[in-house]
């Protein structure tokens, strides 16, 4: 209950507030109707908000208008990770998106039962305070909308995000850079390959093990060293290879040998470790870039309920939930060296207006090549390029890459148009786009839903010059975000999807 959400970001020890707040909710739990009145004025518990929280109990019209100030636009990922499931026992630490508060609820609810022994417990609260100091000053920068001030720009070796690609320049700063100093992530050991701990490294699948990879690596700055330093776990299954090594002969679609090596192997985790049942898997993660890799929850929605699920097919109709999983884009590497061509021509090179070549799979392609195919010259819409013709370099000559969707909601068009410096036309619907908690993909990307195929070109050519050219200068600014360097750089694609795993596991209100 609304308890449970409470308790994260209220230890941090400096805060005199936050002591006052945890004595408050141990003689009076926050009624549904404080909760209610909480979300509705945007500061929901687990929230910065030893403030809010303190606004509500004690002084809440004078605070009101202060938390509606600090509160986000966009989802309250809070209440959905916080509705806990009941405890199994009084050993079961309190779930709260930074659970290890040390404390549990007993089965009626009523008090608080310290439960740890002493040494445990400040490893573990050590770690939860420095989420509860990151989410802090994310929450303030975000609040803010500082600017990043000019001493901060020349100190900075590093590249640091301005511009209005980004949802909130000074929020994501902050919080990469939280990431960098405290997000570490524990492999599991247990598990062979081929099916555990690699994946495929090229073609299109290949960010799926590419990411297996770098967090498997010595190198990765990542790398929790023991368990006990981990604020994220990694359950290292690679579905494409669990499809290519088990479904060989492939006669049978049944999901089910898919399900059942991921579920033992949870099993076994959650045996061995405390990790798994102290948080109902609510930072634990997995990748995949597989179309079927959503359905490894299908069969055991509870198990999973709370599990990060970095996946390419992140398509909302598919149970994708956008609060609790992440969206990865396909990265196509064709050869040993990673990589992807950057073919891109100066806008006045581009001659051709707006580009597509590919298969005809799948119902939003089959609409594309009805209306599209061999009907227009400015709509190019190939099935198959002539011999003579080389795609990436037409798409470094085309103004627009058309990316539709085709058995799945992602492609690989995304990032090749990207790097092609051609404004990405997403063609998709139910997709939810990577990085969308802190890109703005409006600013560089053009969204067609299906049904507006038809229309398309008249989309297209209502963009003007002055804005075409503004947003293929963003494309080019964005093209940091998609690029895959081995070992990770700060803001490459693997930072983007360890930012994004980042955020759902500080349980923070998205978009940043
Ligand atoms: C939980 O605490 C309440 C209040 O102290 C008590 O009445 C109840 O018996 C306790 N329940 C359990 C399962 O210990
Ligand atoms: C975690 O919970 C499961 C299911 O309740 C249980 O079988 C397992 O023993 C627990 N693991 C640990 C380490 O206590
Ligand atoms: C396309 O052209 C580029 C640059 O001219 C070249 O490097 C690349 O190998 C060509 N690709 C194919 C498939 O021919
Ligand atoms: C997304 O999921 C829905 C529901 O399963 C499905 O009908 C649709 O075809 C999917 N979209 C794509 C592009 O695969
Ligand atoms: C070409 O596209 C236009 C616009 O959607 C449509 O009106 C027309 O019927 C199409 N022509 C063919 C031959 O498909």
């Amino acid at each position: 209950m609304a308890e449970s959400g409470s308790s994260s970001s209220l230890h941090l020890p400096s805060d005199p507030k936050s002591q006052k707040i945890t004595a408050m909710q141990q003689t009076a739990p926050m009624s549904s109707s404080h909760q209610k009145m909480l979300t509705r004025h945007g500061c929901s518990v687990s929230i910065l908000s030893s403030l809010c929280l303190f606004s509500v109990f004690v002084v809440f019209m004078l605070f009101g208008h202060f938390c509606g100030q600090i509160s986000f636009s966009g989802l309250d990922l809070d209440m959905e990770k916080t509705k806990v499931t009941p405890y199994d026992d009084q050993d079961r630490p309190l779930r709260n998106g930074g659970f290890s508060t040390g404390f549990s609820l007993n089965q009626s609810g009523h008090h608080m039962v310290a439960i740890r022994k002493k040494a445990k417990l400040s490893s573990e609260q050590k770690l939860e305070q420095g989420l509860a100091r990151a989410r802090y000053s994310i929450r303030r920068s975000a609040a803010s909308k500082l600017k990043l001030s000019a001493a901060t720009l020349l100190k900075s070796d590093d590249f640091v995000p301005s511009g209005v690609i980004y949802r909130n320049p000074a929020a994501f700063y902050q919080s990469h850079k939280e990431m960098v100093k405290r997000f570490r992530v524990w492999t599991y050991k247990e598990g062979e390959p081929p099916i555990f701990h690699v994946g495929p490294m090229r073609d299109i699948y290949s960010i799926e093990g590419q990411l297996i990879d770098e967090l498997e690596s010595e190198n990765s700055k990542f790398l929790a060293r023991e368990p006990e330093e981990a604020t994220a776990f990694f359950i290292p299954v690679s579905i494409v290879f669990i499809i290519k090594y088990i479904y060989k002969p492939c006669v049978d679609y049944s999901r089910e040998p898919l399900q059942k090596v991921v579920k033992d192997y949870i099993h076994t985790i959650s045996e061995r470790y405390p990790y798994w049942n102290r948080s109902s898997g609510a930072d634990h993660f997995m990748v995949s870039c597989h179309d079927w890799a959503p359905e490894v929850s299908a069969n055991d929605p509870e198990l999973f309920k709370h599990f990060i699920r970095a996946l390419c097919n992140a398509n909302t109709s598919e149970g994708f939930q956008i609060t609790r999983d992440v969206s990865i884009p396909e990265v196509h590497i064709h050869n040993k060296n990673l990589d992807i061509p950057r073919l891109g021509q100066p806008p006045n090179k581009r001659l051709i207006f707006a580009f597509f070549a590919g298969g005809d799979h799948g119902k939003v392609r089959n609409l594309l090549f009805r209306h599209w195919k061999n009907n227009d010259t400015d709509i190019q819409v190939h099935e198959y390029l002539p011999k003579t013709a080389n795609y990436s370099r037409m798409m470094g000559e085309s103004k627009f890459c058309l990316c539709p969707s085709g058995w799945e909601v992602a492609s690989p068009r995304v990032v090749e148009s990207i790097h092609a410096g051609c404004i990405p036309v997403i063609i998709s619907d139910n997709y939810v786009l990577p990085f969308s908690d802190v890109l703005d993909w409006s600013r560089f990307s053009i969204r067609i839903p299906s049904a507006k195929i038809p229309e398309m070109k008249k989309i297209l050519q209502a963009i003007s010059e002055e804005e075409y050219l503004a947003m293929q200068k963003r494309v080019i600014q964005v093209q940091r975000h998609f690029t895959l360097n081995r070992p990770a750089k700060p803001y490459d694609v693997i930072h983007m999807v360890l930012h994004s795993i980042w955020l759902r596991r500080l349980n923070i209100r998205l978009p940043l």
